[in-house]
């Protein structure tokens, strides 16, 4: 990910350029010889479709910052600096139409104008370590500055493809408007052994150096578990970023997916929907991501179950409706769960609740049927940014675990107390550079018997808690 992009400023600057491209094009009479870019040509209808999705976009974004919420820099004191705010270095917004032009903006800069490269010198690629966000930036960008408050901002910067740009940003809009079909089916019920082991890991989709270590961690746990001959299961909980697109999913996703092609006898592969996946109308997610091989046990559907004669396990889609539960899922969790024996187990992008943040209206609505069977024992889940236990609420044991790949700052202090309902959350951080930026990871559930041994492992390879569930 190029550093430029990942700041907020930059973006909205560009989304301005993008804005004026289609108006322009939404009226062709008014393009002149003077104002003509190059570029593909943007149909009429698909500009103003555009246009009006912008508009919206730049109306809330006026408001409030659709980047991530919570994580608000320490304050000055504990760091002797100013502080940056987290939209400067790790914009990643929950608004649909920036992440398509984050999106955008990346495909255009890596691949057609080739102006994105490495900070780092070749004898140091190897040693990431150093990498708290990205070591990627624009060639001919001039280097970010400060301003009077302390701000890392970026010069304006004139992209040469911003027609280009403007028609992706058009195409993903128009995606997001027509959404792919949801399938609203099960994947075929998969029996896994007493003894299986799953590898979780949530909104790992960036590429980002840091995610790569997570996954290079994996990895050892998969080496480490093909060799005492256990059955595993890698498991993401949604979430590729910019929007899920293809070439998102390729480079971002399937090249550093711990699972090798060839591989997928033996080890299989899941994949949650995310509201990211969704922003490009998860074309790319159903149609892309879940037909590579690794993934083929999914068939394609984004609701699934796993299970065995102590545990079933209910993969949800709670992003084809952003925060919800589109379909007849409910129905179908409630029913496998009758027909099974043993406790209960979810899996889902969106939480219902959190310490936080807010949880998800929609969805704890929807899934209480599902709750009310009194199955549910726990629930994995990711979308925040983070690695947070709670006590048992409204009946389960949940964790969220969305640190697999986004940078944010670690804010509290390892002895701050945890607002309830959480009694842990992981507040380990890269311990060098002005900003505190919270360590990433994933977790790995060994089945044994009626009980889980569940280990949760940081991106150095570090094991910081370790739980049984029964
Ligand atoms: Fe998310």
């Amino acid at each position: 990910m190029i550093a430029q992009v990942l700041n907020r400023q930059f973006v909205l600057d560009q989304l301005e350029e993008v804005r004026r491209e289609l108006q322009e094009a939404a009226t062709p009479e008014r393009r002149t010889m003077a104002t003509a870019t190059e570029g593909p040509e943007i149909e009429p209808q698909d500009a103003a479709l555009a246009l009006a999705a912008i508009d919206e976009a730049l109306q809330q974004e006026t408001l409030a910052s659709s980047g991530q919420k919570g994580f608000e820099p320490p304050p000055p004191e504990r760091r002797g600096e100013e502080p940056a705010p987290i939209d400067d270095f790790s914009f990643f917004s929950r608004d649909a139409v920036l992440s398509n032009l984050q999106s955008a903006l990346e495909h255009v800069l890596t691949e057609k104008e080739k102006l994105a490269q490495s900070d780092l010198p070749d004898d140091r690629r190897s040693f990431q370590d150093d990498v708290a966000v990205t070591d990627v930036s624009l060639a001919d960008a001039p280097p970010p500055s400060r301003d009077l408050d302390g701000r890392r901002i970026f010069d304006k910067f004139s992209i040469f493809d911003i027609r280009w740009v403007s028609s992706l940003v058009a195409e993903g809009v128009r995606k997001l408007r027509g959404r792919f079909p949801f399938p609203d089916e099960a994947a075929t019920a998969v029996q896994i052994g007493d003894r299986a082991r799953l590898v979780v890991v949530g909104d790992w989709g960036s590429g980002l150096p840091r995610a790569q270590k997570v996954a290079n961690e994996m990895r050892k746990v998969l080496d480490e578990g093909i060799a005492h001959q256990r059955e595993q299961h890698v498991v993401h909980l949604g979430d590729v970023y910019y929007s899920g697109w293809e070439y998102e999913y390729r480079n971002r996703f399937l090249q550093y997916w711990p699972v090798r092609l060839g591989e997928e006898d033996r080890i299989t592969s899941w994949n949650l929907n995310g509201n990211h996946d969704m922003y490009s109308g998860g074309h790319a997610f159903y149609g892309y991501v879940l037909q590579d091989p690794r993934f083929k046990r999914q068939e394609g559907k984004s609701y699934f179950s796993l299970r065995n004669d102590h545990w079933t396990l209910l993969a949800l889609d709670t992003a084809w409706e952003d925060g919800g539960l589109q379909g007849h899922q409910a129905q179908w969790a409630q029913r496998t769960l009758t027909d099974s024996s043993g406790k209960g187990m979810l899996l889902s992008h969106h939480q219902i609740f959190s310490a936080y943040e807010s949880g998800n209206d929609v969805l704890s609505e929807k899934i209480k049927p599902v709750l009310a069977t009194g199955r549910v024992k726990s629930w994995l889940w990711g979308h925040e940014h983070r690695c947070v236990f709670y006590d048992p609420y409204q009946g389960i044991d949940a964790r969220c675990l969305g640190h697999g790949g986004v940078p944010v700052y670690m804010t509290h202090a390892e002895n701050d107390p945890y607002p309830a309902p959480a009694f842990y959350e992981y507040r380990d951080f890269i311990d060098k550079g002005l900003e505190r930026w919270a360590l990433f990871g994933f977790a790995v559930l060994d089945f044994d018997g009626p009980e889980i041994a569940v280990r949760y492992i940081d991106e150095n390879g570090k094991e910081h808690q370790r739980e049984r569930i029964a």
